[in-house]
């Protein structure tokens, strides 16, 4: 597993399987409920069986209820298969009307709630997402959230 964040050129470059869970994210976005942000953006993750399950975000008229697709994805993975491993989960957004895919870095709420799986399954995850000018990166929730406030912390 890489200890630095991962940038790529090009969707291509990217291995097979996070080619496929974008591509599964993309067809997501189809199901997201953003009438008031308009951003719409979809999930897929993996799980160690091949299952992938996916998520759209999910927006509220009491703006701080919307859900982000990735949590979708990752509550509706436990919600159904407990005890498997996530081993990689892609986000993609664009916004509405709109074809080509925007920048879209997982939240900080999202990079927290992805750290929270990776202590509980005691296995990293490959998150795939866009970030500025089109490149792709792949990172773990560990490299994404350095600093964190963990349950280590409540014992
Ligand atoms: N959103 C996500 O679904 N995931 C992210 O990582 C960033 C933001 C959603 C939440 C809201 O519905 C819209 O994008 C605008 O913030």
């Amino acid at each position: 597993m890489a200890t630095t964040i991962q940038y790529f050129e090009h969707l291509e470059d990217l291995d097979s399987e996070s080619k496929y869970l974008v591509h599964k994210a993309k067809e997501t976005t189809a199901f997201s409920y953003a009438p008031y942000s308009k951003f719409c953006v979809g999930a897929a993750l993996m799980l160690d069986d091949g299952t992938v399950i996916t998520g759209a975000n999910q927006e509220n008229a009491s703006f701080p209820l919307c859900m982000c697709a990735e949590r979708v994805a990752l509550y509706a993975a436990t919600s159904a298969h407990a005890g498997r491993t996530i081993t990689k989960l892609a986000v993609v957004a664009h916004k509405k009307n709109h074809k080509e895919l925007a920048a879209a870095t997982c939240c900080g709420a999202c990079r927290q709630v992805l750290l929270e799986f990776e202590a509980r399954q005691k296995k990293p995850i490959e998150i795939i997402m866009m970030g500025e000018a089109g490149k792709w990166l792949k990172a773990t929730a560990n490299l994404l959230m350095p600093v964190s406030f963990g349950k280590e912390s409540l014992e």
